[in-house]
Order: structure tokens, then C-alpha cells, then sequence
């Protein structure tokens, strides 16, 4: 008897509060959760009517027979409201909207005696969603097997995909249907020999998406601490992706302890791409920012000692060990054959030329000792930070530097070897604060040492962020190259002012970057931060920059200009050798002119693969500054300048493709001209394949 009015209990309970529903703010995209009989949670989501995730399960596997799977019954539910707007340190904009519905659902495991809760919020633009694990009696120290959060599509979307791999990013978008992954895998790889995909129909986030009927999708996470990096596994019969973590080298995802909880699990949603590139979700979804000063924090713009090594006409290494190859180059970059570029003489002449043309900094790569044998050779103990190559004067640089207005960038390669790194990073902050360096870019080419772990497991998030926290105690900003990819962190921590994370211009170099490369990474890799993607590649043909690089930079020169405004970062090189600018002073110009920090964005056109077209107000004036990229087939971009203050004159500096321009046989043919325009003015500006266009516009 008592049993049966147990069961009649739970039911009750069940067909109260076993579904919820949400909405966002502008009642377009509506969230439904529910537990199924078997206790297990699902969400189901859709967008003005339309289905965007299908009805999808939730939940995790752990270890030692903990199942988060199912067995659970809804045991309290909380709905709130939010609406904030807050000031980034740097960013597109001055001011960010945060607004949201959230619900809280706490979910009890009756017989084990286990909460967890799941927190869903409801943007305009889309959701996010996470799992937390309180502080419990049954539930306390923890081990992820497999998170089995699922993305069921509605269909069979056009998606711009990277093969799902546990070590890099840098591979070229494959554009097809979601049905079409498991085919082109292959492709994919053999295009990227070195990488390593963990299944057959793997991909990465930020993955976008763009449905039959005109839906942008996008998947992705938001604040991405302690706990390994998400990619999506898709069950292509069913189109259900689910989410793929990083092992360990033990294969386990996750180590927790409660209190804990995932990273935010992040769907957008819009019918109109520009809205995917406008939006804030992920920023909004981590923690405001963790440090009580920012002063000295810094947007910076700078020139470097660097694509002369990238594109093997000079040398990292000091001294000489054998060549290796990259694509169809050999590349000497360990033999120095008397190339070293990082000597007295080359850096000044960057510290003159960065304080001539108002640059804030000179990276310098190639300074410290370990360059010998540093890649391909799982070397632990390689370099140690401090010890400079005896051609490069780091006090007597410095020194020089500051006498101009210019800082040096630190550059730490690690070579992967972390361990090492971490033995040697309290003294490399030390040395850098003593000679006045502010900044550093490090760096993670090959495999893992602790040997084993991977790019972007558990372990290696956690020792991004330790660097990335005890740079701060220095008060020095990150770049970090071969990282994690972004997740919004930058908003708590904003010294990490720059990461790469994908395939950036250093490939072209190394065989070449797809020309519609650029119309793509602003709706996958820049989703969660900004990039270091090193644009203002002036001479395309390399062999001129060293005669054995047979690569070819796949873009127009006035192209080079836009990527200062389509590709945001805060932390933006010009970085092709001084000679290449100075063969072409007047598009050097716009390099010049253009900011790095904006009070205001406006997306004018965008599709992802084929055409973007983004206008920024400069964080510190009124003007105004416009860049458009397009793909292989050039584009007629129409633009109005309804976003100028009406009534005010402006003068507009159009940077563009000459009329013969193409990519691959004439990138260097470009048009400069002026005009006169107010905020009813319209334009058109023709662009060529792999080409674009630049405006700056100034207030008269
Ligand atoms: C790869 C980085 O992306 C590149 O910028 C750097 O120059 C090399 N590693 C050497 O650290
Ligand atoms: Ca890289």
C-alpha cells in the first residue's frame, strides 16, 4: 500500500514538473526541457516556429558506476531574469547587453542520494547551458567517462567544418552537407598529413551551420576552465551530434570535485548571418572580469621579426642543425647558415621603423637559446626562456626600444614541452618585467610533454589558465599560439588579448590558405575570442621574399587591408618584412591609420564561405573604418553609411582591388580614392576574386 501511493505521488509530481518551458527575452527562440520515464533530461529548441535542436538527451558517464545518465526526478525549479550592461576592458564595442532568461532545474537521483542541477539561458540570439555539480555527501570527488550532451538536427545542414582532433585547429574549413562529413574526412586529413582526427565524422566547435530553410546555427562553449575541450561527434543517420571531450592519457575526460561545473554548452541561432558575427553570447556567458586594475591592459598593434623566419629566408636558430620539410619547402628554420634574424642590427631596424610609423610593439622570435633542436624532437628540457643567442643584446634592446616609444613582444616557444615551461615561468616573467617587456607570445608546436596529454585536455586548459593568472600577477598579456581554442575567457581574464587557435596566415607560406579562409573563421574560430591572424601579406609571390618558398598567398593586396576590420583582435600585426612595405607606402597607410580597440560595430553584409562586410567606430574618435573580404568568385558589395551621425561630413580613403585584380595572377593591381560622404550615402564596390576592400573615414 505504501509502495503504490509512492508511485501515485511520483507521477503527480512527474506530470507537474516534468516539463518546462522557456522563452527569450524577444519571445523568438523557445527552450523546452523534460525528463523522459526514464528519468534522463532533454532540451528541444526552436527559433520563430522553427525546430533548431530536436529533442536531444543530456547527461553524463563517470567512473566507478556513476552514471549522471538517468534515473533523476526534478526536485526544484527556479526561473529568473537578467539584464546587465557592462564595459569590456577592449572589445567591438564599448558596451555589452546581457540579457537573458534562466532557468534552474535541480535534478535528484533518489536512490543514490545525488543532486546535480542543470542551468539553461535563453539569449535572443540563443542559449547556453551547463551542468553543476554542488557540494554533496554521495557526490564529491569524480571522473568523466563521456558527456553525452546531444545536438539533434533538423535536418541535413550545410556546415563549415574542421576534422575533430585533439591537437590542432589548423586545418582548411571543409564546406558540405552534414550527411557529406564521413566521405570528405579523408580529404580533409590527407590535406593536413601530420593531424590526427578521432573519428571518421568528428568535427571542432565553433562549428557553423546553415539549414535548408536559412537558419544559422552554430555550436560551440563558453568558459572553458578545468574540464577538457568539447568537439561533436555526429551520428550521421540520425543527425544527432553529441559531445566528444579530450582524454587523458589515461582516456578519462575529466577530473572533479565538487563544487564544480561544466563549461556552458552554447547553441545560436539567427536567420540573419550578420546577427551570428554581432553576437555576444559567448562573452556574456563567463564570469565578468577578475581583476581589480586593467590599466595595463593594452590593445596593441605591432610589427614583428617573424614572417622573415616563417617564410625561411632567415632563421629562429642561432647555429645549425639539418633542415626539415613543410608542405612542398624545405625549410631551414633549425639551419642558421648565418641567417639569424633575431640579431641587433635586424631588431633595431624594426624598433626604428615601428617608432616611425606609430607601431606599440616589435615581436622578436628566434632571441633565446633552444632553437637548435627544438622541433620534432620531444625534447623536455629545451629552452629556458632567459638565456638570449649572443647576437641579441636584451638589455641593450630594451634600452633602445623604450628611447623610442616602442616595447618589445617576449616570445616563448615551448616547443610542447609544458613541463619545462612551467619550470622555467616564474623566471621568464621576471626577466620580462626587468627589461620592460609587456607582452609575450608563446607557442606549442608538436606533441605534448607531459607525453601523453593533449592540446586540449584537462590538463593543458588548466595550464593555459595558470599562465595565463600568473601573467597577470606580472602584469603581462598572453597570445598564445597553438592553445585551446577561445571560449570567451577574455572577458574574466582580459590579458589574454590574443590567441591563434586555427589556420592563420603562417600558411600561406606553407602551401597556401583557401581564399574563402577569411570569409569563414569570423563565424567559427573568432566565436570564442579574437585571433592573432597576422594579416598585411603585401607580396603574395614568396619565392620573391626567399627564392625556394614555392607558396603563393592567396588574397589581393587590398584584401590584406580588410582583414584589420573583418578579423577582430585587439592585439593586430602588420607582418610582412619592412622592404614589402615600403615598396607600397600608400596602402601602408590604412595599416597606419587603423585602430585595434572600437566603441562600435556594425556587420553590413555577411555569408559565411562567400562574403563579409564589417564597419567599426574607433574606441578613441569618430571615424570609421570598413572592411570587406570575399571569396574565390569576388562579390558587388552594396553598402549604405546610415551608421555616420547624421548631418556630420566625412572624408572616405577607398582602398580596393584595381579593375584586372585577381588572387592568383594580379594581387597587387588596387585603386586608392577619395570621397566625400554623409550618413544618406550609398556605395558599391566591386571585388575581386580573393579580394576586398578597405574604407577609413573621417570625420571633416
Ligand atoms: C607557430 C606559430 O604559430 C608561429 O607564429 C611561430 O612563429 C612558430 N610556431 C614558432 O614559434
Ligand atoms: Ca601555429
Amino acid at each position: 500500500m505504501k509502495t503504490y501511493f509512492f508511485a501515485l505521488a511520483t507521477l503527480a509530481l512527474g506530470m507537474n514538473l516534468q516539463a518546462e518551458e522557456l522563452f527569450s527575452p524577444d519571445n523568438q527562440i523557445k527552450l523546452n526541457v523534460d525528463l523522459d520515464n526514464q528519468g534522463r533530461p532533454f532540451y528541444e529548441l526552436s527559433y520563430k516556429g522553427k525546430e533548431v535542436i530536436k529533442r536531444s538527451g543530456l547527461g553524463l558517464e563517470c567512473k566507478e558506476n556513476i552514471s549522471l545518465m538517468n534515473g533523476f526526478s526534478i526536485s526544484n525549479i527556479s526561473k529568473t531574469s537578467f539584464d546587465e550592461t557592462w564595459a569590456p576592458v577592449w572589445g567591438e564595442v564599448k558596451e555589452i547587453r546581457n540579457n537573458y532568461n534562466e532557468i534552474e532545474l535541480s535534478l535528484t537521483q533518489k536512490k543514490e542520494k545525488r543532486d546535480i542541477v542543470l542551468r539553461f539561458r535563453v539569449y535572443n540570439d540563443g542559449i547556453g547551458f551547463r551542468y553543476e555539480f554542488p557540494e554533496q555527501k554521495n557526490l564529491n570527488y569524480f571522473v568523466i567517462k563521456a558527456e553525452r550532451t546531444q545536438f539533434a538536427m533538423n535536418g541535413d545542414h550545410k556546415a563549415f567544418w574542421l576534422p575533430g582532433d585533439y591537437d590542432t585547429q589548423e586545418y582548411s574549413t571543409m564546406i558540405s552537407k552534414l550527411s557529406e562529413i564521413r566521405g570528405l574526412m579523408s580529404s580533409a586529413i590527407t590535406e593536413n598529413s601530420s593531424q590526427t582526427p578521432f573519428s571518421e565524422t568528428g568535427v571542432q566547435t565553433a562549428l557553423q551551420m546553415k539549414s535548408d530553410d536559412g537558419l544559422y546555427i552554430n555550436i560551440h562553449e563558453a568558459a572553458l576552465i578545468n574540464y577538457s575541450c568539447m568537439s561533436l561527434d555526429l551520428d550521421d543517420k540520425n543527425m544527432i551530434f553529441e559531445s566528444h571531450l579530450t582524454p587523458d592519457v589515461q582516456g578519462n575526460m575529466a577530473y572533479m570535485q565538487t563544487p564544480c561545473n561544466t563549461p556552458w554548452r552554447t547553441v545560436m541561432v539567427s536567420d540573419d548571418a550578420r546577427e551570428m558575427l554581432s553576437s555576444k553570447l559567448i562573452l556574456n556567458l563567463n564570469d565578468p572580469c577578475a581583476y581589480d586594475n586593467t590599466e595595463w591592459i593594452k590593445p596593441i598593434k605591432y610589427v614583428g621579426v617573424w614572417w622573415e623566419m616563417i617564410t625561411n629566408k632567415a632563421s629562429w636558430a642561432y647555429c645549425d642543425l639539418p633542415a626539415v620539410k613543410i608542405g612542398e619547402t624545405k625549410f631551414d628554420m633549425l639551419t642558421s647558415n648565418g641567417r639569424h634574424a633575431a640579431n641587433n642590427e635586424n631588431v633595431r631596424r624594426y624598433i626604428d621603423f615601428a617608432a616611425t610609423h606609430g607601431f606599440d610593439a616589435v615581436l622578436v622570435e628566434g632571441w633565446n637559446v633552444g632553437w637548435e633542436d627544438w622541433f620534432g624532437k620531444s625534447k623536455d628540457y629545451v629552452f629556458d626562456f632567459v638565456t638570449p643567442y649572443p647576437d641579441f643584446d636584451i638589455k641593450g634592446l630594451n634600452e633602445y626600444a623604450k628611447s623610442k616609444g616602442v616595447k618589445l613582444m617576449m616570445h616563448h616557444e615551448t616547443s610542447a614541452s609544458v613541463r619545462n615551461y612551467e619550470r622555467h615561468l616564474d623566471n621568464a616573467f621576471k626577466l620580462m618585467v626587468e627589461h620592460g617587456y609587456n607582452s609575450v607570445k608563446t607557442g606549442y608546436v608538436g606533441n605534448i610533454i607531459p607525453r601523453g596529454e593533449y592540446h586540449y585536455g584537462q590538463w593543458m586548459v588548466n595550464h593555459y589558465q595558470y599562465v595565463l593568472e600568473k601573467a597577470a600577477e606580472h602584469k603581462i598579456m598572453i597570445n598564445a599560439h597553438e592553445a585551446v581554442r577561445p571560449t570567451g575567457l577574455c572577458r574574466t581574464y582580459p590579458n589574454l588579448i590574443g590567441n591563434e587557435s586555427a589556420r592563420g596566415t603562417e600558411y600561406e607560406s606553407f602551401g597556401g590558405n583557401n581564399p574563402d579562409h577569411t570569409t569563414i573563421l569570423p563565424f567559427t574560430r573568432l566565436m570564442g575570442g579574437p585571433m592573432d591572424y597576422t594579416p598585411g601579406i603585401f607580396e603574395q609571390n614568396l619565392s620573391k621574399v626567399s627564392p625556394d618558398n614555392k607558396s603563393w598567398v592567396n588574397t589581393t593586396i587590398a584584401r590584406q587591408l580588410a582583414l584589420y576590420v573583418t578579423m577582430y583582435s585587439p592585439l593586430q600585426m602588420a607582418a610582412d618584412i619592412i622592404e614589402n612595405y615600403e615598396r607600397f607606402p600608400d596602402m601602408f597607410q590604412f595599416i597606419k591609420d587603423v585602430p585595434v580597440d572600437w566603441q562600435d560595430t556594425k556587420i553590413l553584409e555577411a555569408e559565411p564561405g562567400d562574403y563579409i562586410t564589417i564597419a567599426r567606430k574607433d574606441k578613441n574618435s569618430e571615424n570609421w573604418f570598413v572592411g570587406c573580404t570575399v571569396d574565390e568568385n569576388g562579390y558587388n558589395s552594396t553598402i549604405s553609411f546610415n551608421f555616420l551621425t547624421p548631418g556630420k561630413k566625412y572624408e572616405a580613403t577607398i582602398y580596393s582591388d584595381g579593375k584586372n585584380a585577381h588572387y592568383r595572377n594580379n594581387p597587387q593591381d588596387y585603386q586608392i580614392k577619395k570621397i566625400k560622404i554623409n550618413s544618406k550615402s550609398k556605395y558599391t564596390q566591386k571585388c575581386a576574386p580573393g579580394g576586398g576592400y578597405a574604407i577609413s573615414i573621417i570625420e571633416l
